[in-house]
């Protein structure tokens, strides 16, 4: 089939930079595909079972946007700023189809289940429209509209996982992959789209995981993140011997795979993350010790009114058993919110000072952006003005980034395992790669391979990288 492209385009959630794949060079009988993908490592997974199910029907894809028969856009609801990018987008496609009429436009994801049919009345170009849980259904969609018809399909199934599709991966270095282990989410924190955009929870079977983890390690890959909105709720019940897995299980099963190969997840829930989940982490040196617990504020208050449904100390005695169970080099990052509906200063200096009694090594940030249709927009008032907002951030963020520091010098003079992802992109005599805490390190090459595992003991650290030597 023909080439291949996803460009990834982060709104501020986890991935930063726009990723091309490589092209492939096989027949493409159906046109050329060419596909953009925004948001969240979720989004990027389901980009990759996208591409899957389109080559499989003999679609091909391209990187080059001109050359493409179909463009599809992979869009995030998760703040006004992201689907604006989107909007913006678009609006840059104009003249690709003015010159080619016949090129097919479509929207997948969270903006296109949030906006459905309104998609395809607000903006003209748009010829499709796939929520996350119709993408076995691009190919009827795509058939639709060679037929002159606008196809839509914003169905949300309480089933569907995508459990036995084989992604395609992109944009991959070769030495780590994500699987998804779960769709949509139950928690309907009050600010959030996703239960809107995602559906309900449900877990992928336990079987159909681990093939896909072990295919990756027998292909070289070393690293898995096993991906959901949240994760720590996964349940699946096995239907031949009647175990119950919960994640927990789930880990150390991945685990055991091969002790090379090193299992991360994403996302944690601060109210589901049981000390099972932690002592299967300790137990397993090839789980890595970095956990992404989200915290939005630090304001009993306002975590109330998010939904949700812990309070600040509950928080910190969670951070208290990460770090006694874990110990001390446990990695630990957070998501924050200002200026969520009603947020006094003294809510905002409870933030900043649970930032200050955990000292986190990383964290998300974001100005609160109402989502129409959400429990906030419906019951609160969006009052905290923006320049407010963004005062509030910018502090949340230098306080973070002094953190950041903080945590960095501690690493220096120990020694770390570093998984090797590749060249530097600074200076080719140097390798990258992680500390089992999800730091990066740049260090002078030997004669390592990428995907080989080297120890290196850390000499310095930039504000966002360690540095180190080979030893
Ligand atoms: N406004 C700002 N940030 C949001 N997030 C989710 N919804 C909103 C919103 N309406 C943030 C949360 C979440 C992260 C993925 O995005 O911090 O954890
Ligand atoms: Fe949104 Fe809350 Fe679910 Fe995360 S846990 S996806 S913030 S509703």
């Amino acid at each position: 089939m023909q080439e291949l492209n996803i460009v990834a385009k982060s709104s501020g959630d986890n991935l930063d930079s726009p990723r091309i794949s490589t092209d492939s060079d096989e027949l493409n009988l159906l046109g050329k595909v060419y596909i953009e993908s925004y948001g969240c490592q979720m989004n990027f997974a389901d980009s990759e079972v996208v591409t899957s199910i389109l080559l499989d029907k003999g679609y091909g894809t391209t990187s080059n946007i001109h050359d493409a028969d179909t463009i599809l856009l992979n869009t995030c609801a998760i703040r006004d700023n992201a689907e604006q990018k989107i909007r913006h987008r678009l609006q840059s496609f104009k003249a690709i189809k003015s010159k080619k009429p016949k090129v097919v436009i479509g929207i997948l994801g969270c903006m296109a289940e949030r906006l459905k049919n309104q998609l395809l009345e607000e903006e003209k170009l748009v010829d499709l429209v796939a929520g996350p849980d119709a993408y076995r259904d691009l190919p009827n969609l795509l058939d639709q509209i060679e037929n002159g018809q606008k196809a839509i399909n914003v169905f949300l199934s309480k089933e569907e996982t995508y459990g036995n599709i084989a992604p395609v991966r992109l944009h991959s270095n070769g030495v780590s992959a994500f699987v998804s282990i779960m769709r949509g989410c139950d928690n309907m924190c009050s600010f959030c789209v996703v239960p809107f955009t995602r559906g309900r929870e449900r877990s992928r079977d336990l079987e159909s995981i681990l093939n896909e983890c072990s295919d990756l390690f027998n292909k070289g890959y070393r690293e898995i993140t096993l991906l959901g909105q949240n994760v720590d709720s996964y349940r699946w019940l096995n239907p031949i011997t009647n175990e119950l897995v919960t994640f927990d299980k789930l880990i150390g099963y991945a685990a055991e795979i091969n002790s090379d190969l090193r299992i991360r997840f994403s996302t944690s829930h601060p109210k589901d993350i049981t000390n099972d989940v932690l002592h299967a982490m300790a137990k397993y040196p090839n789980i890595c010790k970095n956990i992404h617990l989200p915290a939005q504020s630090g304001s009993n208050r306002i975590l109330e009114l998010m939904n949700r449904t812990y309070t600040r100390e509950w928080y910190l005695e969670r951070i208290d058993s990460i770090r006694s169970i874990l110990g001390d080099r446990c990695g630990i990052s957070h998501d924050i919110i200002a200026g969520f509906c009603s947020e006094s200063d003294q809510d905002h200096q409870d933030t900043l000072n649970l930032l200050e009694s955990v000292i986190f090594d990383f964290g998300y940030m974001f100005t609160y952006s109402e989502r129409p249709g959400t429990p906030a927009a419906k019951k609160y008032k969006d009052d905290v003005q923006p320049d407010i907002k963004a005062k509030r951030l910018q502090e949340i963020i230098d306080l973070q980034r002094k953190h950041s520091g903080i945590r960095n010098k501690q690493m220096i003079g120990s020694i770390q395992r570093i998984l090797v992802e590749g060249n530097s992109k600074k200076s080719s005599l140097h390798h990258y790669g992680k500390t089992d805490n999800y730091k990066v390190v740049v260090f002078e090459k030997g004669t390592e391979k990428i995907g080989s595992y080297v120890n290196v003991k850390i000499t310095g650290c930039t504000t966002g990288t360690l540095l180190g030597e080979l030893i």
